[in-house]
């Protein structure tokens, strides 16, 4: 048997070895790759060296690499406080203890040093390998159905979360929010069509508001640029925002965005807000609805989107469009001076 594995940080010069790695069915199985990525692919994936960059770790037996793992911070600002560990490892139990090792170090890292509230992972629903995820802590948040492509079939992905220990969870300031939202008032039959650059800055002003911020992951402040450049630039052919509009306002917009990878690329990822003072009127509905004609017209399997726990009104709205729950990521978004806990919802297609 070989020694221990040994760890150290990856840098460029590891690429072509991680690529190689990477490529072995084995290795594919259990993530989300495809063995066509080329090392300058890997080399992007590890990251220029940077000061306080996301590290990846690397797992060293006589010498060769075994497996890695990087530990990604999230960068928007409402989840900054949590960050993802992605394994590059067979799924063979030889690997376990080089798996161990990396989660181990990654693990001790973002509790003592990094000051990360939630780590999560995802791995193949079902799988061994996932028991030693629990062992380190991790908790089974949801099982996402039909959210990776594997061997021609799309199968349900685990994914687990793990609180630093000692975390006080809910121990919001006094809120100033005022509550309740909108009730129900008499239907808007609005004009719901493509978004367009020109509706950047009246989708700005919505995205700030209080019931908006509230229920997404926008902040306060929105620079009115942003969403017309996004509009303007976003693919075609994976970004569909639709806004809705009356008598010259733009009172809401959603969009179902297909996501990168390309095992990835038949699921949809859901965003809607309407502007308050036209919710709770089948403005939401109605983008909904459009979003949802749009993902069937182009047979997306899945389309998931994340909802607050409290947020009745869109998990009504989505549980009567055909969403189901599937989990809950505990402390997902820091909401109103406190970590608010997001269910994970989706519709996946019948065949
Ligand atoms: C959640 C949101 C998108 C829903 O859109 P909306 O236009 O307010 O909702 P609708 O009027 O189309 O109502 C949809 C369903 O929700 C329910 N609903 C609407 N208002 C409600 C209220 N005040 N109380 C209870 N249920 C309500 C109804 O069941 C309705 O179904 P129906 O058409 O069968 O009656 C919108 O309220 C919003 O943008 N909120 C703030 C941002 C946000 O939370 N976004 C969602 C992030 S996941």
């Amino acid at each position: 048997m070989a020694d221990a594995p040994t760890l150290r940080t990856l840098g460029a010069a590891d690429a072509g070895a991680l690529a190689e790695l990477a490529a072995r069915p084995d290795v594919v199985r259990m993530g989300d790759h495809l063995d066509t990525r080329r090392a300058s692919d890997w080399a992007a994936w590890i990251g220029p060296p940077e000061r306080d960059g996301a590290p990846v770790l690397g797992a060293f037996e006589d010498g060769a690499l075994v497996a890695a793992a990087k530990l990604e911070p999230r960068t928007r600002r409402r989840v900054a406080h949590s960050a993802k560990i992605t394994l590059v490892a067979s799924e063979k139990r030889r690997f376990d203890r080089a798996v161990d090792a990396l989660l181990d170090a990654l693990v001790d890292a973002a509790d003592r040093w990094l000051q990360i509230v939630r780590l999560d992972l995802a791995g193949p629903a079902g799988h061994r390998r996932l028991k030693r995820y629990e062992r380190r802590g991790f908790a089974l948040e949801a099982i996402q159905r039909g959210a990776i492509l594997t061997d021609g079939e799309f199968i349900d992905e685990a994914t687990f979360g793990r609180i630093r220990p000692g975390t006080e969870p809910y121990a919001p300031p006094p809120s100033n929010l005022e509550l309740p939202w909108p009730p129900k008032g008499p239907r808007i039959k609005a004009k719901i069509r493509q978004a367009r650059e020109e509706d950047g800055p009246a989708v700005a002003e919505m995205m700030a508001e209080t019931t908006v911020v509230w229920g997404t992951m926008q902040i306060p402040f929105q620079s009115p640029g942003m969403w017309g450049a996004r509009f303007a630039t976003n693919p075609p052919d994976r970004f569909f925002t639709y806004v809705a509009e009356h008598r010259g306002a733009i009172l809401g917009m959603a969009s179902v965005i297909l996501l990168g990878e390309l095992r990835r690329r038949h699921v949809g990822s859901v965003g809607m807000s309407v502007a308050t003072r036209a919710q709770g009127r089948g403005v939401g509905r109605a983008l909904l609805e459009r979003l949802l004609q749009t993902a069937d017209a182009l047979r997306v399997h899945r389309v998931e989107l994340g909802v607050y726990v409290d947020n009745d009104r869109a998990i009504r709205l989505y549980e009567r469009c055909g969403f189901v729950r599937e989990g809950k990521q505990r402390l997902l978004a820091f909401r109103d001076g406190g970590w608010v806990d997001n269910l994970v919802m989706a519709r996946v297609r019948a065949s």
